[in-house]
């Protein structure tokens, strides 16, 4: 069995692998341990290669032994970004556009690893607190496992935030009150109904290790190498950590070379680990979030005193664009590389533009820059940024006068 338990990220207490998530010693987090020498003696690179084209050609890397619940997640575009590197003055920008999974973001890596850890357990219904992503694709993986999903949302929420989590049938429970309202009752309910996997709950730590596949990614189609730096968006900081131990992890088994990767952060103005790294803080909570990249705006990070350690002890950096940065980055992405990101990507390229700028990244630096969800999940703000359309009468002149 490649899963051997559970352990305390902050006291290492060892724990078996159930559906439990916090450390009953010190109430740390709680992290997949594997056996290394049964990934060693299953996984190799030409089986990897040969696998399917999605994020289960790392199975033996992934902490589940049942047949995956797999809507096609992952191994998605890698891109080699000549314009805007141009733009930048990058030679060697890359791009994983997580844009174009199943539900149209990240999480599906995440969500796929999780209902499947969900399944393995044998639960009767899977659920999580959510502002969008993360219900979209909870929803659809739900679906495909023939399994009922409960989503916590916060009130008021955008319908079109949740319109993937209703066509897919899941009960959507808008709670009278903020996200971590919501996530509080949803906290209460896992613990309520434990055979209930609540992914970003009591599932957490098999969930975070989906991400992991975004650092295997990244190696396999730099021919097995790694990069020089990456730039990656932050909410709680997990996916951070979790492409950390990615590139770790094909280290230990020798599918790459040891290099010390430098692990450059990006979050909204005034969120609390990249204004902890950049100004010489400690990671602290905030209650006012003003900004409108909502998929990244949690105020009390889960993962934010690890992500700023990896960051600092990589000599990288955090950096916290401005909204209106963000819009422009979105469209500068937009315009040279033809892909169109939801605003957390805005907030990768906005903060590595920063990088870039500051001296921080070289240009002849091999750099992976993660863009993790779809434009259209954000077009409202970004549509008053753009230009009108053009409006003339039914007749070729007028269209010849435009373009004179
Ligand atoms: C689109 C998008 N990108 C990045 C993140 C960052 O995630 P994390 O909480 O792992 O830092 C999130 C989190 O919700 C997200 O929705
Ligand atoms: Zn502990």
């Amino acid at each position: 069995m490649k899963v051997v338990g559970l352990k305390c990220r902050i006291c290492g207490k060892e724990f078996p692998a159930e559906a439990i998530y916090t450390c009953d010693n010190c109430f740390g987090p709680l992290e997949v341990v594997y056996d290394w020498e049964w990934i060693k003696e299953h996984a190799t690179k030409e089986k990897i290669e040969r696998g399917p084209k999605s994020l289960w050609r790392y199975k033996d890397f992934l902490p589940v032994d049942v047949e995956p619940v797999d809507l096609g997640a992952g191994y998605t575009k890698f891109v080699k970004a000549e314009n805007l590197g141009k733009v930048l003055g990058l030679k060697n920008l890359f791009l994983i556009d997580d844009s174009v999974n199943p539900t149209y973001s990240f999480k599906d890596r995440v969500v796929s690893v999780a209902v499947t850890k969900a399944k393995e357990f044998g639960m009767k219904a899977v659920g999580c607190a959510s502002t969008g992503n993360l219900a979209g694709s909870l929803s659809a993986h739900a679906a495909k496992a023939n399994i009922p999903a409960y989503i916590f949302v916060p009130k008021g929420i955008e319908k079109n935030k949740i319109i993937q989590a209703l066509v897919h049938g899941a009960t959507v429970v808008e709670v009278d009150g903020t996200y971590d309202d919501a996530n509080r009752v949803a906290t209460e309910v896992a613990e309520e109904h434990p055979d209930w996997g609540f992914v970003n709950i009591n599932l957490r730590p098999y969930y975070a290790d989906g991400s992991k596949t975004l650092a295997y990614e990244a190696a396999e189609r730099l021919g097995w190498t790694l990069p020089d730096q990456v730039v990656v968006p932050m909410a709680s900081g997990a996916l951070l950590n979790a492409i950390f131990r990615g590139f770790r992890d094909l280290e230990r088994v020798g599918f790459v070379d040891e290099k010390d990767v430098i692990f450059n952060g990006s979050q909204p103005y005034g969120l609390p680990i990249s204004r902890a790294v950049k100004y010489g803080k400690s990671v602290e909570p905030v209650k006012k979030m003003d900004t409108i990249v909502h998929s990244l705006a949690i105020g009390n990070p889960a993962d934010g005193i690890f992500a700023k350690e990896i960051i600092e002890k990589t000599g990288g950096f955090a950096e916290d664009p401005k909204d209106e940065e963000t819009i422009e980055a979105v469209k500068l992405l937009a315009k040279t590389e033809g892909i169109f990101t939801e605003l957390a990507g805005g907030v990768t390229i906005a903060g590595l533009k920063r990088l870039v700028e500051d001296g921080r990244i070289d240009s002849s630096d091999v750099v992976v820059a993660y863009l993790t969800g779809n434009g259209l999940k954000t077009a409202d703000p970004i549509l008053e940024y753009l230009n009108d359309t053009v409006k003339i009468k039914p007749r070729l002149e007028e269209f010849e006068e435009v373009i004179a």
